[in-house]
């Protein structure tokens, strides 16, 4: 039997766990760590070279001190500017993280598609490219949030948002035109899923929320397919660049994640 992999899972904050939830629920068996550079949070407001320096060297640092058989990038703003370059940099595989256009653009009845994510992201040429590639006769409207993130981050480990501010961060996807409406939302940056409850609550009309996390779990499952391990999982390992220290809430949090 191989011996376990090892799959680091990385973010600028919390929102990477949602997509290591998926991960570790499609590979119970390997060995996790965390890694959210929150000392470099919100990446939606760093300059393009200031983001690609930074991803690379805490990248670089983790892959010398874990040696992953797998990095996930679990972030957007990340993965749709540095992820060719981290490839070339580094013989490790990686799984990126970016929107969910074809398939959102597949499955929506009205054609009316939003694309929410940070501001960087959806400003990105890699965003606007899937979109020239996969719109498939879709209207795809981009909307960027310079303040979800923040609020996903406080939701889950300091005083959550009100209610009047979600709503008038997600206000702007929602479309009407020629008698159709918005009818899939894309989460283009992975902190937005920890706000999925309060979305639904303040959506005018309901919608289908597409999340990318589980089709990152099966190709990152998928990569791993041939180091199935018999052993049991040791705990998964969580790790901020800040250094900061747990207080309660967010001790918690990472507990409901099982850190
Ligand atoms: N979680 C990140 C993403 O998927 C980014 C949030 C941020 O640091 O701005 O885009």
């Amino acid at each position: 039997m191989p011996e376990a992999p090892t799959i680091l899972v990385f973010d600028s904050g919390l929102g990477g766990l949602t997509v290591f939830r998926e991960v570790k629920a499609a590979r119970a068996d390997a060995r996790f760590v965390y890694l959210a550079d929150d000392a470099g949070f919100p990446y939606g407001d760093l300059a393009e070279e200031e983001l690609i320096a930074r991803v690379t060297d805490v990248l670089g640092q983790a892959i010398a001190e874990h040696k992953p058989d797998l990095v996930v990038v679990a972030c957007n703003t990340a993965s749709t500017l540095a992820l060719a370059q981290l490839r070339t940099r580094f013989s490790v595989p990686f799984v990126g993280t970016v929107p969910a256009i074809k398939p959102a653009c597949a499955q929506s009845a009205s054609k009316l598609v939003t694309v929410l994510g940070t501001q960087a992201t959806v400003g990105r040429e890699y965003t606007r490219a899937l979109i020239r590639e996969f719109a498939s006769g879709c209207e795809v409207h981009l909307v960027g949030s310079p303040r979800l993130a923040g609020y996903a981050e406080a939701e889950l480990a300091g005083p959550p948002p009100a209610e009047s501010a979600i709503a008038a961060e997600i206000a702007g996807c929602f479309v009407e035109k020629d008698g159709r409406r918005t009818d899939t939302i894309v989460l283009a940056c992975t902190h937005y899923p920890l706000l999925l409850e309060r979305f639904r609550t303040n959506a005018p009309w309901p919608v289908t929320w597409l999340d990318p996390a589980p089709a990152i779990a099966r190709r990152a499952a998928d990569l791993l397919r041939e180091r199935r391990s018999g052993d049991p999982s040791p705990p998964p390992q969580i790790a901020f660049t800040s250094g900061r220290a747990l207080w309660p809430k967010l001790a918690a949090t990472l507990a409901q994640y099982g850190f």
